[in-house]
């Protein structure tokens, strides 16, 4: 379709290097769906009569079933989805299917078709992480007034509701929802009519072109339009801090499946065994995820770096952007077939979980605050509390089983007030304070993550209403 001003053919290994077909069939539909806009848009504006313009669309249509049924072998020597698609068009169509790509570039036409693609597959992709979301919400409520031990530097901290430690997880994911929205206003913008770069000196109307195809104007700047890649590194960026989400929940419970731990169980069906050691199930799935990470973070590097030092506008290195993006979008694709029903069959093992309480230590500063509250200094409070330990540690007894005078030896301000409180449960169902562990703060946070969650799925839902169909 280049081919008027050369001399020789193209190299064997040239067409191999320079093609993206086996990157870009995928786009297919969504490519079509971009030639159909355009050529309504010819039509309407009188560059193309009406009734050649109907021809090719239909055609198109055709095209795209031919696809669909595995009908139409695209060949690599025409490098990529959008000369296969227009060649065939011409085939089909002749003269009129060479009207096609006037006032087009190749440059503006890729990146409307990936905006086209990108759209629909980010709100597939918000859909999943909604689902995700609602799954650990669910998890949050059944283990509301389960008790297990909170940790900081995985040295056991404080008693903690299991609702809390779900929901903890829940709010990471719920910011990852509002980059994803950050994500989907920045496909919001159609780059159709830019041309190579400069524009066309044919009349075309872009915003024409913007409205069929449900975006919400056209871009404003032809050469930034056909040179910036950075909507996709938002995209990187939201999944690789989503990964570090899924890596780091997923740590955490192979952490609590460990024999030494021993609290969180996990379904047969999403863990493996080994092929010499009969005891073991082992958490891989869990494993997978959290290395996932990885492909994640170094795809967003690799686009940073590909697109870093571009000069203005279109260079071919940007083809390639295409090799990490769709890599990212199948390894989400991989995160949600597993992980929210992995997530729906978690349990705890409560009284496990409480064993591991039982030298009473976790309660240590409930009582230094015991003692604030009877006026004593939070810095005397913690020295008073941390000579306690010592002796329960020295005396190998549990801070739970001292009576009142053995309290009253250690700390002459403790009143028989305090027995009751030392319970890991009492312990975490007075932490009411905003966001604290109590159960009912845990009810209350579950209140607003479904209300921002009701709101997350009004935006999509309103950004699906514009979605292209073919
Ligand atoms: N396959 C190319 C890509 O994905 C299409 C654009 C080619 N443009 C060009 N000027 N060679 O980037």
């Amino acid at each position: 379709m280049w081919k008027g001003r050369f001399k020789e053919a193209t190299d064997k290994n040239v067409v191999d290097f320079t093609q993206s077909l086996d990157l870009d069939w995928r786009l297919a539909e969504a490519d079509i769906r971009g030639s159909i806009a355009h050529v309504r848009m010819l039509a309407h504006t009188r560059l193309l009569p009406q009734n050649e313009a109907e021809i090719i669309e239909k055609n198109l249509r055709e095209i795209a079933t031919e696809i669909r049924n595995s009908d139409f072998i695209p060949s690599k020597e025409l490098e990529d989805v959008h000369m296969n698609i227009e060649s065939r068009l011409t085939e089909k169509c002749g003269a009129t299917g060479a009207r096609l790509h006037m006032g087009r570039s190749r440059n503006d036409q890729v990146a409307t078709t990936m905006k086209l693609y990108l759209r629909k597959e980010m709100l597939s992709i918000a859909a999943q992480l909604d689902n995700l979301i609602e799954v650990l919400a669910k998890k949050a409520e059944e283990h509301k007034n389960v008790i297990v031990p909170g940790y900081t530097h995985l040295q056991q901290a404080q008693p903690i509701s299991m609702g809390q430690f779900w929901c903890a997880h829940i709010n990471a994911f719920l910011r990852d929802a509002k980059r994803l929205e950050f994500v989907l206003d920045a496909l919001d913008e159609c780059p159709l009519g830019s041309g190579a770069l400069a524009g066309s000196t044919l009349p075309l109307d872009r915003k024409f072109s913007a409205a069929d195809l449900g975006f919400a104007a056209p871009t404003e700047n032809s050469m930034d339009s056909v040179a910036s890649r950075d909507h996709f590194i938002d995209i990187l960026y939201f999944a690789s801090v989503f990964g570090c989400h899924v890596s780091r929940l997923c740590e955490d419970l192979i952490i609590y499946f460990t024999t030494e731990f021993g609290w969180v169980k996990l379904p047969d069906a999403f863990c493996t065994g080994s092929s010499i050691m009969p005891q073991k199930k082992n958490p891989d799935v869990l494993e997978l995820l959290r290395g996932k990470s990885g492909q994640l973070t170094g795809a967003l590097v690799d686009l940073l770096i590909m697109t870093k030092g571009i000069p203005m506008t279109y260079n071919r290195d940007l083809q390639d952007d295409k090799r990490s993006l769709f890599r990212t979008l199948d390894c989400l694709q991989g995160i949600f077939s597993v992980l929210p029903p992995l997530l729906s069959r978690v349990e705890v093992d409560e009284e496990k979980a409480n064993k591991g309480f039982a030298d009473g230590l976790i309660l240590a500063t409930d009582v230094a605050e015991y003692l604030v509250l009877q006026g004593v200094p939070f810095r005397n409070a913690h020295a008073l509390v941390g000579g306690a330990v010592k002796w329960c540690v020295d005396n190998k007894r549990s801070m739970t089983s001292l009576s009142l005078t053995e309290w009253q030896a250690l700390i002459p301000q403790v009143k028989e007030d305090l027995l009751p409180l030392l319970t890991p449960r009492v312990s975490a169902e007075r932490r009411k304070t905003y966001g604290g562990t109590a159960p009912s703060e845990v009810t209350r946070q579950l209140e607003v993550i479904n209300e921002k969650l009701a709101q997350f799925n009004k935006v999509c839902g309103e950004y699906a209403e514009r979605l292209w169909q073919l």
